[in-house]
């Protein structure tokens, strides 16, 4: 019984990577997050904002850019603190120099421009393969959905045309037609799709006019909308396709992989419970596995996609209706 999976090219002795957070930015934690079973690390975001910034203080002086990119700002850690763009490549080097396990830079940013260049240099510095976190909060109205996906296609082929590593993307549930899209980040070359990125949650202080932003722990309840998204794409595209969002039990490590998934991420439950609970994980799935009699993740992966319904969008609306559809005769 084996646990091997393959994403994005990558050989990766189980399923489970940690993904971008703080837990792969403090590299005090990166050696027990392999011990404790970690098949892959990805490393926190590098933003646009930072590198444009660090680029800009060459020539302006001016405050902080915080407030004029407030939607961007979603996982952005306080811009006092953090890392500049330097910082982020000695970072990686030193991880990678750390483990033996494959170390993933997080590039993040929604406009084509001169800070992809950070793209190459974490390839340089050695990252195995590029997340890119293409932001999307779909709140510009001057912003036609044609021309969000042209910019963000325009950003994976020129990330594409310069990197020799993988380049994984990952994306917001918010688009109107997410299967057609996912399918021509294929086309250009994407070589994982990362399904979905989660939103910071906001509130009103309704006596100080005060938005307030927090980003909270997922629950398992977050798992349903990315089964759906990886099912709808399994068999239909040719990147690996990772979960991102929800994951915590060995119960939604086995639902992702039967909906479609080569990989799934993990943050949530790794900042709640410990690196330790990686490696509870990763024993239960084994234990399942075998109870069920399955040798491996590839026999049961995506059984439970789209693959075999011929018409996916039918068989949602079908099932939604008769979900809500009232029973008139009856009352
Ligand atoms: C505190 C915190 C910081 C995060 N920082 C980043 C980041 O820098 N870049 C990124 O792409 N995602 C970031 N994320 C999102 C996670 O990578 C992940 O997609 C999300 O938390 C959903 O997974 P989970 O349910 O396992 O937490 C962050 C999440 C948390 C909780």
């Amino acid at each position: 019984m084996t646990l091997a999976t393959t994403y994005m090219g990558l050989p990766l002795r189980n399923p489970l990577i940690v993904g971008a957070g703080p837990l792969t930015g403090d590299f005090d934690n990166v050696r027990q997050l392999e011990d404790d079973g970690a098949a892959a690390l990805v490393l926190p975001s590098l933003f646009e904002e930072d590198i444009t910034t660090e680029q800009l203080t060459d020539f302006f002086s001016y405050d902080t850019y915080g407030d004029s990119f407030p939607e961007a700002s979603s996982y952005a850690p306080d811009p006092e603190s953090a890392p500049g763009p330097d910082a982020y490549l000695e970072h990686l080097r030193r991880v990678k120099a750390a483990v033996d396990i494959p170390v993933i830079g997080s590039l993040n940013g929604s406009t084509p421009g001169g800070w992809l260049s950070y793209a190459k240099l974490m390839e340089q510095a050695g990252a195995d393969a590029l997340e890119l976190h293409l932001f999307h909060s779909a709140s510009d109205p001057a912003l036609s959905s044609a021309e969000v996906e042209r910019q963000m296609l325009q950003i994976l082929t020129a990330v594409k045309g310069e990197l020799r590593i993988p380049v994984a993307v990952k994306l917001a549930p918010l688009f109107t037609a997410f299967a057609n899209f996912a399918l021509q980040l294929d086309a250009a070359g994407a070589n994982a799709l990362v399904l979905f990125t989660r939103f910071h949650r906001i509130d009103f202080d309704v006596i100080e006019l005060e938005v307030l932003r927090r980003v909270e722990y997922s629950t398992s309840a977050e798992l349903d909308l990315r089964l759906r998204g990886v099912a709808a794409l399994a068999g239909r595209v040719r990147a690996s396709l990772a979960i991102t969002g929800g994951v915590h039990t060995a119960l939604d490590v086995i639902k992702g992989t039967m909906a479609g998934a080569h990989a799934m991420q993990t943050v949530s439950a790794v900042m709640r419970y410990g690196s330790a609970h990686l490696r509870k994980v990763l024993t239960e799935v084994e234990a399942w596995m075998i109870a069920n009699e399955w040798n491996s993740l590839a026999e049961m992966r995506g059984n439970m996609s789209y693959q075999r319904v011929p018409n996916p969008a039918a068989y949602e609306r079908e099932s939604f209706r008769r979900m809500f559809s009232v029973d008139v005769a009856r009352g």
